[in-house]
């Protein structure tokens, strides 16, 4: 594997900040303002924290950035056959309104790590590639902070997973390659969540031969309490403390791959507070036709699925309403 993607919850483009300096009144719905030519590193990974600075990462193994790391800092490389030793920033903190870049030092691989914004507004991330595969990392919002990695934080080896924040505070990490299973952070000081709990949704929706396409579930927590998991082309609901599976959604309509290694991306759309019951929807948009991953190899390079589906998951007879983007959901054709 490798191809670099960015995590679907952390999705946000740098080029957003230019929405905070002033542009030009446009009528015709605003113009592209660049704000830094060069921030350095790639932004891999990327999120807007509670004090609206950008936490900006990208993997470790694959040679220096173009920052130098302040105070002579530098990070052994054990598994990167060039570069043992690295004296360069593989993260940055970018501070929107001033529009200043300050180096971070990330000290494991974050390559297709995972992570959310806890309640308190630290950043909670996990896993990763190599050294950095079962390491818990933290970063504290603050004007100085800097990541602060715990190893081995994770019970299982997590690249390509998903997490989720949970109403008690603490997070649900949700399967990666390999893993058909779930753990919790932080763990409790005894009993049974020291370990990792067995999903077997994601074995079933893991497309065999290195296909994959169960990776990055989309996870949304419902209003009921339990989490909704898309993964491939299919959609459970299920209770994470009991460890059962509550509802099995169809199918969303054309059968194709919306998660990695297809790459689509989904959203928990707003609830309505007011309502007397609240219904929660989530809207899947995106993919790859099925096979697409294999075909690049053989020089074919097919289309990205243009089509979005959402479902009423709190719905007691849910069903997928296709549309296209741009269209009115639900009322276009499949
Ligand atoms: C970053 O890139 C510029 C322009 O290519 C170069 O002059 C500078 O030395 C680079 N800095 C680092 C730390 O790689
Ligand atoms: C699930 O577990 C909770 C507490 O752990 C319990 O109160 C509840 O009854 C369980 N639900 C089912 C459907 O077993
Ligand atoms: C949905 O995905 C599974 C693989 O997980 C695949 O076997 C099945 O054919 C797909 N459905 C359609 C209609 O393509």
């Amino acid at each position: 594997m490798t191809m670099v993607f960015v995590a679907p919850s952390l999705v946000f483009a740098i080029a957003i900040a230019s929405a905070f300096v002033a542009f030009p009144t446009d009528a015709g719905g605003g113009t592209w303002q660049l704000v830094q030519k060069n921030i350095g590193i790639v932004a891999m990974h990327m999120q807007l924290m509670h004090n609206d600075r950008v936490v900006i990462f990208d993997r470790t193994d694959f040679g220096h950035s173009n920052l130098t790391l302040p105070n002579g800092r530098c990070r052994r490389n054990p598994y990167e056959k060039s570069v043992k030793v690295d004296c360069t920033a593989h993260s940055v903190e970018y501070d929107v309104a001033s529009n200043t870049i300050r180096a971070l030092f990330v000290q494991t691989d974050v390559w297709c790590s995972s992570g959310s914004v806890a309640p308190d507004g630290r950043l909670i991330q996990t896993g990763g590639y190599n050294d950095g595969e079962r390491t818990l990392r933290i970063f504290n919002p603050c004007s100085t902070c800097d990541w602060q990695e715990f190893g081995p934080g994770l019970a299982a080896r997590r690249w390509y997973a998903s997490n989720h924040i949970l109403p008690d505070g603490r997070q649900i990490i949700i399967g990666g390659k390999g893993q058909f299973n779930y753990e919790f952070n932080p763990k409790a000081k005894t009993g049974a969540d020291k370990t990792t709990f067995r999903l077997p949704f994601l074995w079933q929706t893991n497309d065999p031969a290195g296909v994959m396409n169960n990776l990055y579930p989309f996870v949304f927590l419902n209003v009921d309490g339990n989490l909704f998991i898309f993964s491939n082309n299919r959609s459970i609901l299920f209770d994470y403390h009991n460890n059962t599976v509550v509802k099995t959604y169809p199918e969303i309509p054309g059968g194709d791959p919306r998660c990695y290694p297809s790459t689509g991306s989904a959203v928990l759309l707003p609830l309505n507070l007011q309502a007397s019951s609240i219904q929660a929807e989530v809207l899947v948009c995106g993919g790859a036709p099925r096979g697409s991953f294999q075909q690049t190899i053989k020089g074919n390079f097919l289309g990205a699925l243009n089509t979005c589906g959402r479902i009423k998951i709190t719905d007691l007879n849910p069903q997928w309403l296709m549309g296209l983007p741009g269209g009115k959901l639900g009322e276009t054709q499949r």
